[in-house]
């Protein structure tokens, strides 16, 4: 299957995000991936569903919201209300994530579940029938710019081994090099931040990407 980026905004600076959204578009960025940390899940605090308001404004595009917080079902209406088509949470914030993915979708958006580098790929199992998106952290949660750690690409086998159709997407440390191997492992969405973030050509950093997922 042709893979999907979903460029992470976390490692722009904030005030230039009102350019970089729509030129990442208009070069094939399939989804705006916006990470928001709680300051307790992980210790970095980010910024909320205003951001996701605003950005809506300047763009048609698929919005993800990638929760890093503690009862993270306290932020889907609102980022949902603000524009986000997908919302992922950590299996490793809550007791309940069957109720909370039905919850997502009862709500009209996509729900993606994500786990840690530590986290088995067990935890899933009891609900990947249920959920539209795998999410395998392949870096710890909380920053850019961070070496993907490979082991985790064994998790992305496991579970396109026990789902050829579903969306397995894979987030930390993706760049044109890595890319490949995350690739070969069955991932389908790739989000790539600070590869991108860092690019002298943004619009061409984007169709490099998406010409090697091809
Ligand atoms: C990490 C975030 C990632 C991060 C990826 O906690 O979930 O989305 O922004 O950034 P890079 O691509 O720089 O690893
Ligand atoms: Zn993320």
């Amino acid at each position: 299957m042709n893979g999907e980026l979903a460029p992470s905004i976390l490692s722009f600076p904030l005030i230039e995000l009102g350019q970089a959204v729509p030129i990442m578009v208009e070069n094939g960025a399939d989804w705006i991936h916006f990470d928001v940390m709680d300051g307790q899940f992980v210790p970095p605090i980010t910024f909320g569903d205003q951001l996701v308001r605003d950005l809506r404004r300047v763009t048609p595009a698929k919005f993800e919201v990638h929760l890093m917080t503690l009862t993270p079902e306290r932020q889907f209406d609102a980022f949902i209300s603000a524009g986000c088509n997908r919302v992922i949470f950590h299996a490793e914030a809550t007791v309940h994530a069957h109720r909370l993915v039905q919850q997502i979708k009862e709500a009209g958006a996509e729900a993606g579940v994500a786990i840690n580098p530590a986290t088995p790929v067990a935890v899933l199992e009891p609900i990947l029938a249920d959920i539209d998106l795998a999410l395998v952290m392949t870096v710890n949660p909380g920053w850019g710019g961070q070496k993907l750690i490979a082991s985790t690409l064994d998790k992305v086998r496991q579970i396109r081994a026990l789902r050829p159709e579903m969306s397995i997407e894979v987030d930390g440390g993706i760049d044109a090099f890595t890319v490949a191997a995350a690739k070969e492992a069955g991932a389908n969405v790739f989000v790539v931040g600070s590869h991108l973030a860092k690019a002298d050509d943004l619009g061409w950093a984007v169709r490099n990407i998406k010409d090697l997922l091809v």
